[in-house]
């Protein structure tokens, strides 16, 4: 494991340069426009995987953006690791906040990054971690220290909701066959106090459309007769929480998985402080549903936020004006045992039922997908628990997300193995977010743990044997 060290130390520059190289292009999956970017990325990183050793290097095309695929198996016998990321990102918007180009990576410090931090688009989320697994593997294949079998997906849709990956996945389950799933695309608690992710939440995602006149009218003229679009969408919106912040829809809870008392107790034992986290967002209080905590409330807990909402004069000054149409897109973050199709029906039923006869609604079902649990008794944790109590010298908290990658629980249906989400991002490192980076340490401690979970998976399989 020491040349694995050796080699990282002796090729740190290369690596930062290769990774500003992925960041420079605008890979962004929601963008139509960024379609030759997204083919850019996907085929530096065959170049990458050529470059490392990696065989039966493949850009696999699909219905919508294509997957690179690529392995190295040394012996049948032994395991398989398979490796996801992703190399799509979000849009940049809004681009005005950035302090810097988001697609002309620079370091700087912060205060949580000393070291410094890779201010770019993508530095976080995901191109950076999922780069730390293509720099471990070369580290690995250079110096003749790879102990397993390993095989690396990375996809340009997961921005967008996977939905071709799944296709992808279907039609490959022979070629991605593995013993586990290892993923970086997720977060620890500090640099301080490394933790691994053990479940994530499940996703709905939906677009309301409320019509109220068949063309926009004059405010005066019809204001006070006529139903407003976009009052009433307030209304509709604002019914869905009650005092609590529970959310009304009927059915909503029937399937939430409920935490022991003790289990909860476990979780709350996560170091958290309130000031610096209401500091770090910048408000004054917190909010949620009555009766959990904010570290609860942001991981085990079903939520649902408007994510935008639109409609009638929004230009320069005033325009008096009755709109025709108000539109919003509304998430729902769930949790394990609510299947997100369902909770979309649930929720569409529901809307529609509370509209008044006055307005005509649409809703629309996006994308979507189920929640997910690592247990934390199993070989695949042990080997990410070791893995970064050697890198960090402190044995890692296991800790619930708030976040969702759907493909994970989609990988355990169709591959049946678990998967492990070792990320090495922080909260604060504003992925989505103008200024999103990712610190230096992040990057290297990432590179040289991997390699430690391929080692300590090796041998805890060959143990279980
Ligand atoms: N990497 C994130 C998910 C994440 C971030 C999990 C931080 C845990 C901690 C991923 O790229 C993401 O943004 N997922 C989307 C879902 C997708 C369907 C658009 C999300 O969570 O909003
Ligand atoms: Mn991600
Ligand atoms: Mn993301």
């Amino acid at each position: 494991m020491n040349n694995i060290k050796n080699y990282i130390d002796d090729n740190k520059d290369r690596f930062l340069e290769e990774l500003f190289e992925l960041l420079r292009i605008p890979s962004i999956s929601a963008d139509p426009k960024h379609k030759n970017d997204i083919e850019k990325a996907a085929e530096l990183l065959k170049v990458h995987f050529e470059k490392i050793g990696m065989e039966n290097i493949e850009i696999c095309e699909t219905p919508g953006y294509p997957v690179v695929y690529a392995d190295k198996i040394i012996d049948k016998k032994l395991p398989t690791v398979l490796i996801y990321g992703h190399y799509d990102v979000q849009p940049a918007d809004p681009i005005e906040l950035w302090d810097s180009e988001p697609f002309e990576p620079i370091i700087k410090k912060t205060e949580k990054h000393p070291k410094g931090a890779i201010f770019a688009r993508g530095a976080c989320d995901d191109k950076g971690q999922m780069f730390m697994h293509v720099k471990a593997l070369e580290a690995m294949l250079k110096n003749d220290a790879l102990p397993c079998n390993v095989k690396i997906i990375v996809e340009g849709e997961e921005e967008v909701g996977s939905e071709n990956l799944g296709w992808f996945v279907e039609r490959n389950l022979d070629r991605l066959s593995n013993d586990v799933i290892l993923i970086s695309d997720t977060s620890m608690i500090s640099n301080e106090v490394p933790s691994i992710t053990t479940g994530l939440r499940g996703l709905s995602y939906v677009e309301v459309e409320v019509t109220g006149p068949s063309h926009d009218l004059h405010s005066g003229v019809y204001g006070g007769a006529v139903a407003n679009p976009i009052n009433v969408l307030s209304k509709m919106i604002a019914s869905l929480q009650d005092e609590d912040k529970r959310i009304t829809i009927p059915g909503f809870y029937d399937k939430v998985k409920e935490y022991s008392e003790e289990e909860r107790k476990v979780m709350g034992e996560a170091p958290f402080d309130m000031e610096a986290y209401k500091k770090s967002i910048g408000i004054n209080a917190v909010e949620g549903e009555k009766g959990y905590s904010t570290l609860e409330r942001a991981s085990i807990r079903p939520t649902l936020d408007v994510n935008g909402i639109w409609g009638g004069y929004i230009g320069e000054g005033a325009k008096t004006v009755l709109p025709s149409k108000a539109n919003a897109k509304i998430s729902m973050r769930l949790v394990p045992n609510q299947n997100w199709e369902e909770i979309s029906e649930m929720f569409k039923n529901h809307f529609e039922s509370i509209a008044p006869d006055s307005v005509k609604v649409k809703v629309n079902i996006h994308h979507g997908g189920e929640g997910y649990v690592t247990p934390t008794d199993s070989i695949e944790y042990e080997a990410a628990s070791k893995a970064m109590e050697e890198s960090f010298g402190k044995k890692p908290i296991p800790q619930h997300s708030g976040g969702s990658i759907p493909i994970v629980a989609l990988f355990e249906k169709e591959l049946k193995s678990k998967t492990i989400l070792m990320g090495f991002g922080l909260d604060s490192d504003a992925i989505h977010s103008p200024n999103e980076h990712y610190g230096v340490f992040n990057f290297f401690k990432g590179i040289e743990t991997i390699p430690l979970y391929f080692k300590h998976f090796t041998e805890l399989k060959k143990q279980e044997k």
